[in-house]
């Protein structure tokens, strides 16, 4: 009786006690579920977070041209790959920064200075699935050294589908470069744009002077012997306009069907072309059309539409203003001549032609 009383009175309260547990274990599991699925939602949003400049990018280009028509500057949203903040390396776009893996470049602008890189660059990464470095990272040809993990901690971070970006001018004409990026990967996609080779040099040279304005004049510079017409061919701005010598070494390494050149001449007349273009050459659906472009005639070079929050206008040839070197038509001339050749060479190489000539 002692025994049935007892457990008559135990049973239930062990019975509630395990009601009890079972109820709290109840609520433990529904509010780790809760917390679980909150994470999951946020994780979400933030995913499409990612994806929605694309999805303003494609909305905007339907109901663009009643927009575009209204203001020069007028808005454009901006792709998760190309943050405003640009000025900073590897900056980090709003959502699509906390996602992702930073990851080596897939392609690379390898070429040429003053050819038109910055603006391909800044023209390219308004594609949501293109992420780039802002500035020079110079890994193959003065970084090297410090090794492929710091080299990546320079990218910006991206998803699967994105292609990440670099541009360094001066790995077209670094010996090591062609060897040490097919060293990183033989797949890597080499852009070069390329621009008339004494219009380049003259370029090259206006900005030097810039910088230290007691340099020689162009001519002394450019000739050993002027009235020979022997040209200087040590002197790199004379030296990077040698194409052809550059493509050899390129081309030791990597078929021609991996690089693509964009005409530094086309890309101020018709932006949206080349854009085309290289889009086709990255595997990019051709997103970035002539609706990202306005000509400001004052300039005389295409801009890149822009939020309005953002100060820097990005237009082709910023150095426009810069006081221009008066160079003798006789100089140019005997450079023309001087570069006709390699020229030649270069058009058969590349199966295109130019016109520089
Ligand atoms: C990026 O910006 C941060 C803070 O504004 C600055 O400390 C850093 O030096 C910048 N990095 C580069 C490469 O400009
Ligand atoms: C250039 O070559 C001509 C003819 O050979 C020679 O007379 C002249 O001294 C040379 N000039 C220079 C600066 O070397
Ligand atoms: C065009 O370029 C000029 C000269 O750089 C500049 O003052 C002007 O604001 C630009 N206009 C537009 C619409 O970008």
């Amino acid at each position: 009786m002692a025994y049935r009383f007892l457990t008559s009175r135990v049973v239930p309260s062990s019975n509630r006690l395990s009601r009890r547990s079972l109820f709290i274990a109840t609520l433990c599991l529904s509010f780790t579920y809760l917390c679980y699925s909150l994470l999951f939602c946020s994780d979400a949003i933030m995913q499409s977070e990612g994806d929605e400049p694309h999805r303003c990018l494609l909305l905007h280009s339907a109901a663009a041209t009643k927009k575009l028509l209204q203001k020069s500057s007028s808005y454009y949203c901006t792709p998760s790959g190309a943050p405003d903040r640009r000025s900073n390396s590897s900056a980090a776009g709003a959502g699509a920064a906390k996602f992702g893996n930073k990851k080596l470049p897939n392609a690379i602008i390898v070429g040429v200075k003053k050819g038109g890189t910055r603006a391909v660059l800044e023209f390219i990464r308004i594609h949501p699935d293109v992420r780039a470095v802002g500035t020079e990272p110079h890994f193959f040809d003065r970084n090297y050294d410090r090794g492929f993990d710091w080299y990546r901690g320079l990218m910006p971070r991206t998803l699967d589908s994105q292609i990440t970006m670099e541009k360094t001018p001066s790995y077209f004409v670094t010996r090591e470069a062609p060897r040490r990026i097919s060293s990183m990967s033989r797949n890597t996609k080499l852009i070069v744009v390329v621009r008339n080779p004494v219009t380049r040099a003259i370029s090259d040279y206006t900005q030097t002077l810039s910088k230290k304005p007691d340099i020689p004049t162009f001519e002394v510079l450019a000739f050993k012997n002027k009235s020979l017409g022997l040209v200087d061919t040590s002197w790199n701005a004379i030296r990077i306009g040698m194409y052809i010598l550059h493509l050899e070494n390129w081309l030791q390494y990597f078929p021609l069907s991996q690089i693509h050149f964009v005409s530094g001449e086309m890309l101020i007349t018709d932006p949206a072309g080349e854009l085309a273009r290289v889009q086709d050459f990255l595997g990019l659906k051709r997103i970035v059309t002539d609706k990202h472009f306005y000509f400001n005639k004052t300039k005389g070079f295409p801009c890149l539409k822009k939020p309005e929050s953002s100060s820097l206008p990005r237009c082709l040839g910023k150095s426009k203003g810069r006081t221009h070197v008066q160079i003798d038509q006789e100089v140019i001339e005997k450079l023309r001549e001087f570069y006709r050749p390699y020229n030649i060479k270069f058009y058969e190489m590349v199966g295109h032609d130019f016109r520089w000539d």
